[in-house]
Parts: structure tokens; C-alpha cells; sequence
């Protein structure tokens, strides 16, 4: 399974709607997508004694579960005060290490003002990369998402070029790796 991770909990979110909209071009590249919402997961029940192996919400288990065990995953992220939402921090930080990270592909899509979510891709590409995560090098940023994103529907030929780009060869980077028994599904389970 591939998994989208929508990353932020805001209602209504422009990630959601992100993530939405590039579902469909990586349902061509991989048999099963899900996105993992995080405005549907119980963050505020997590509490200090949930790191670890300590309790946490059941939906918030059954997500990071899925990640456990993901293909591959796509991180869409906007840029709250110049950096990732604390929410997917947090949710991040209660990934189990090394099996959430180590060696499974990832990829990201930043949304932002002027900068398109620059900063908070490139603060998750260090988390990751100390996590030991397979980065894929390309990133798509998209810039003043408000002008870019409107009526659930991007309107703009490069963006979405960009994105197919985006999906396809991060298709092939996974193949790549699973060809060769690299990614982490052989060998955290
Ligand atoms: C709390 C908050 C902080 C933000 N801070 C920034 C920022 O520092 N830089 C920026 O370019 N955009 C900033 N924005 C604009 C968001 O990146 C933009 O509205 C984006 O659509 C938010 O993603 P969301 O719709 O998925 O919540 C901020 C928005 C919010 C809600």
C-alpha cells in the first residue's frame, strides 16, 4: 500500500485537497493509495506517557501501522510559520525507529506563500534523512497555493506537470529500490 499523509489537522485543509488531486497519479503507479488524514486522527488524545510503546488512540496506532509497513509515502506539507504544522511533528514523533523510517521511500510536496513550502520540505528532509529514510530528490512546491488551488482543482499546466513528473518517477525510484531488496519492507518485517 501507498500511503499520502495530508499534514496538517486544519479543517478544511489545502493539503487535503492536495492530496486528493494527486491520489489519482499514484493509483496508476501502485495498486492500493490511501491517504492517512490528519485532521481525522485524535491527536489530542495522545498525551507524554504515548511515546514508545505507551497507549495512544487506537486510529492513531492503526496509522502508524500502516506506515510500518508502507510502499512508499508522500508527504504533503505546508509551511505554518516557517516550518512543517506542529501537528505532523507531532504525529512524526510517535513513529516507532527504525521500523516508520529506516529505508522506506518518501517523497514531498510543500504548499506555501512565496516560498511554496520550501521550508518545511527541506526541515522534513533533515528528520528523515537523520531517520535514515530514502529521500526521493525531486519536491514540488507549490507557491501562493491560494492563487494555484481553487474550486478543488489546480490551475496551473506547470504545477501539475510537475506533479505527474513527480509521481511516475517516484514510481520507478521505489521499483528501483524493491528490485533491488533495498527499501524497508525487507527488512523491517
Ligand atoms: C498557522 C499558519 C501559519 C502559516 N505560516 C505561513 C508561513 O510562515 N509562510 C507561508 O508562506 N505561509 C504560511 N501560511 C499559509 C499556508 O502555508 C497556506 O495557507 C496553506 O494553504 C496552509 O495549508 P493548509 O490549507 O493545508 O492548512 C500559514 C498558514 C497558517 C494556517
Amino acid at each position: 500500500m501507498f500511503y499520502i499523509i495530508s499534514g496538517t489537522n486544519r479543517p478544511g485543509s489545502r493539503s487535503h485537497e492536495v492530496a486528493k488531486l494527486v491520489k489519482p497519479l499514484y493509483e496508476k503507479n501502485f495498486a492500493q493509495v490511501e491517504i492517512i488524514n490528519l485532521e481525522a486522527l485524535p491527536l489530542q488524545e495522545l498525551s507524554g506517557q504515548s511515546y514508545g510503546d505507551g497507549t495512544k488512540p487506537a486510529a492513531v496506532t492503526e496509522a502508524i501501522e500502516k506506515l510500518n509497513s508502507a510502499e512508499g509515502v508522500l508527504v504533503i506539507c505546508p509551511e505554518y510559520n516557517g516550518s512543517m504544522p506542529g501537528a505532523l511533528k507531532y504525529f512524526i514523533d510517535f513513529w516507532s525507529y527504525p521500523k516508520t523510517f529506516e529505508y522506506r521511500p518518501v517523497a514531498f510536496i510543500g504548499l506555501g506563500g512565496q516560498f511554496g513550502g520550501l521550508r518545511p520540505v527541506e526541515h522534513l528532509q533533515q528528520v528523515f534523512g537523520y531517520r535514515n529514510a530514502f529521500i526521493f530528490p525531486n519536491r514540488v512546491f507549490l507557491i501562493n497555493v491560494w492563487n494555484v488551488l481553487k474550486d478543488g482543482k489546480i490551475h496551473d499546466d506547470t504545477v501539475n506537470e510537475l506533479l505527474t513528473v513527480q509521481a511516475n518517477n517516484f514510481a520507478k525510484f521505489i521499483k528501483g529500490l524493491n528490485d533491488n531488496k533495498l527499501s524497508a519492507n525487507f527488512f523491517n518485517n
